[in-house]
């Protein structure tokens, strides 16, 4: 009997209409777009301005997307899983309120918080549900409301965050194409140099904390940068070793979107050529979960069948890893 293997077979993403552009940062900020371009290489992000909307919009948004595109019914997803940093709400799972507005109501659903490397521990978790056997559609949505936790008077977090989600689904494949390996690591040292630190339950909210500022993300960039360039690219080049991968036989590397310098620093270690490797960063900037899934949204079009796709992601916590994955379908023929 052949092994069933979890393989993607379907994406959707969703961005909110209003740009803001490193033009109007400067306007805020004692910031300028060379500094940004130079440092980060994003020119503009997208901004979920409605008040009243949270992370489930986007998150509903991208899975209705991929809903359309695949022409599914919502009763056959079995498992919902949101990956993301900026949940509606504190208590009240933000997946169980995406599952039900979507239409998926024969499933379950649960959060998964990992900051930036949550949609990469999301595909080991689908994959995983999927390989056993336990479960045969699981939708993965990356989502994240950034700007809910941004100071927009702090030049050294504002100019890089961003909103958006994407969505894919996990199914059985028999030809043994789709999710292969995975190098996931955490190390809590990392949780003093990337955080928020009050309203959990280590520090509640009080007046205090909000005089302090201590809701929005605090980042020591320069640390972080440090950890992520030898870390993202340490996991890449791992799982290359360890599946016998080289620089020619890996067709795309789709890196988390946090800072250009990382991306590029991850492709030489591998020895990726820069038209294999993805990017969206100039126009989304760093949208937490969902830079993986917006990434295969963007490249959908360019992706075959058998293609070898590395992930690799860092992020607070700290949290990182690489995934080994093979793609499944061609598009064109998909839509023929
Ligand atoms: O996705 C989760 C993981 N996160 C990451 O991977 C992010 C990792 N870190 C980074 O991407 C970079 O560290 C940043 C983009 C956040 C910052 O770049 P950097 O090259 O590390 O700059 P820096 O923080 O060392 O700051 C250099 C200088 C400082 O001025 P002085 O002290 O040299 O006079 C900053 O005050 O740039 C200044 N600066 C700015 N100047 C203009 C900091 N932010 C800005 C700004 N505009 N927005």
């Amino acid at each position: 009997m052949s092994q069933i293997t979890a393989a993607i077979t379907a994406v959707g993403s969703y961005l909110p209409e209003h740009v803001l552009t490193n033009a109007m940062l400067e306007e805020m900020v004692d910031t300028n777009d060379e500094w940004i371009t130079s440092r980060t290489g994003i020119k503009e992000r997208r901004i979920l301005k409605d008040p009243n909307l949270g992370t489930s919009y986007l998150a509903i948004k991208a899975a209705e997307s991929l809903l359309q595109k695949k022409k599914l019914d919502p009763k056959e997803i079995d498992a919902v899983i949101v990956a993301t940093a900026t949940p509606d709400m504190m208590v009240a799972s933000t997946a169980a309120y995406v599952a039900s507005a979507i239409g998926a109501t024969e499933a379950f659903s649960f959060d998964l918080q990992a900051a930036c490397s949550g949609f990469l521990y999301g595909m080991s978790t689908a994959a995983a549900y999927i390989a056993s056997g336990m479960y045969r559609k699981v939708l993965l949505i990356g989502a994240d409301k950034m700007s809910s936790i941004i100071d927009y008077q702090d030049r050294a977090t504002c100019i890089i965050f961003g909103d958006g989600a994407g969505a894919v689904l996990f199914e059985p494949n028999q030809d043994g194409v789709g999710y292969q390996d995975a190098y996931l690591r955490s190390d809590g040292v990392g949780r003093d140099f990337l955080r928020i630190e009050a309203g959990g339950s280590l520090l509640p909210t009080s007046q205090k904390t909000l005089d302090n500022k201590q809701h929005y993300v605090y980042q020591d960039g320069k640390t972080v940068f440090k950890f992520a360039v030898s870390n993202m690219a340490d996991a890449a080049a791992r799982i290359m070793e360890r599946n016998a991968l080289t620089n020619d036989t890996v067709h795309w590397l789709v890196p988390h979107q946090a800072n250009n310098r990382i991306i590029e620093a991850t492709a030489q270690r591998m020895g990726v050529p820069e038209n294999k490797v993805m990017r969206n960063i100039e126009r989304c900037g760093n949208t937490t979960s969902a830079t993986l899934p917006l990434l295969l949204a963007d490249y959908e079009d360019q992706l075959h069948t058998g293609d070898r796709l590395v992930f690799a992601a860092f992020g607070g916590g700290f949290t990182w890893g690489a995934i080994y994955l093979t793609w499944a379908y061609d598009t064109k023929n998909e839509l023929k």
